[in-house]
């Protein structure tokens, strides 16, 4: 099988210690020649061979300089009674490899990103193509409060209250053709803007455009959300401005940030991480306690709460992160393990 079980200290290292003393200890490894390292990454820690001992690497940078407004959305039952992971986190713990693999690299780098005027084309296998502009985005579907949990498949976790609407809202509009099986997904391609796409060093060896893809049934479920917002304003930058996919149920690399294109297609759409490494990131990414990633265990997370981001406290992983009762039936006759 393709999923590799770790070993009881792979399991240990990564549960036990700190995420930034864990990575800057396997960068020291690394340029020593005791761990290897793909071929993208080897290159990245070459990059950052003057950062290593500032053990800064994921350091949340401070402040957002970006304008976001206020919006408008009706009240929803989604995550009653979860813990709110703080705004300030939210808003500069990220991943955004076009912006730097460093947790703190998208907020620093990401404030003069134009996000309007911006186009988002649906096209493929539908009936009525369309193209939004950034004023139909936020205005042609009624928006929603959706306070959902995230889970990285860095073993991490937060709970952010998203403003948007079901991406079936958007796809029935479109009318999908009865051939169409699956979506595919398009982050904006624009080297001026995003370091990361013009330097693999910056851009973690990532082949831009980052892409990402959904069967027809998970796009069409009722929790996958097209998020124009958080915290009751629009989204920032760094978080996918000015509009991005969540997939609560997945880990958080499916939930793809600044969208341009969605295309309906009958074959399984090729997704940025599994071009990557596809012995460790598949198409499906359900987040799964019982299946682990081949260098960590996936039965526990990091929530990110209040407090010190390394302090965070260690909870058990939930099938499917929780939203087993909404989506387990997509997955029924399945081999989750063959399948991750
Ligand atoms: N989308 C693009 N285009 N580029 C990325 O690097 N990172 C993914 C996902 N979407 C990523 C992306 C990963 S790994 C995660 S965990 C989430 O965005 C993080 O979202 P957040 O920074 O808003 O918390």
């Amino acid at each position: 099988m393709l999923i590799r079980v770790p070993k009881k200290s792979e399991i240990k290292e990564n549960e036990l210690t700190p995420e930034s003393v864990y990575k800057s200890r396997r960068e020291i490894l690394k340029k020593l020649g005791i761990v290897t390292a793909s071929l993208p990454f080897a290159a990245q820690a070459q990059a950052n061979i003057f950062g290593i001992f500032g053990g800064d690497d994921d350091k949340a940078a401070d402040g957002t300089t970006f304008v976001r407004s206020p919006l408008v959305a009706e009240k929803t039952p989604y995550g009653k009674g979860l813990e709110t992971t703080p705004e300030s986190k939210v808003l500069t713990y990220n991943n955004f490899y076009e912006f730097g693999t460093g947790k703190g690299d998208p907020v620093e780098n990401s404030q003069n990103f134009v996000v309007n005027p911006w186009t988002l084309e649906v096209d493929g296998l539908v009936n009525k193509p369309m193209k939004l502009s950034y004023d139909d985005l936020l205005k042609k579907f009624p928006l929603e409060d959706r306070f959902y949990r995230m889970r990285c498949v860095e073993a991490w976790s937060m709970n952010i209250p998203w403003v948007g609407f079901s991406l079936a809202a958007l796809l029935k509009e479109a009318d999908p053709m009865g051939s169409a099986k699956y979506v595919a997904f398009e982050t904006l391609h624009d080297p001026k803007q995003m370091p990361g796409q013009r330097s693999q060093f910056v851009g973690g060896g990532i082949d831009y455009p980052y892409v990402e893809g959904l069967r027809l049934d998970e796009a069409m479920n009722p929790l996958t959300l097209l998020s124009v917002g958080l915290f009751g304003q629009t989204l920032a930058p760094q978080n996918g401005a000015p509009v991005r996919l969540v997939v609560p149920w997945k880990y958080g690399f499916k939930s793809i940030k600044s969208i341009v294109k969605i295309h309906l297609l009958e074959a399984q759409p090729a997704t940025t991480w599994n071009l990557l490494a596809p012995h460790e990131y598949g198409f499906y990414a359900n987040v799964n306690p019982q299946v682990d990633h081949p260098r960590w265990s996936q039965a526990s997370e990091r929530f990110i709460g209040e407090g010190s981001i390394f302090s965070s406290r260690r909870q058990p992983t939930a099938m499917f992160n929780g939203y087993q009762e909404e989506v387990a039936h997509l997955y029924t006759d399945m081999n989750l393990k063959a399948n991750y």
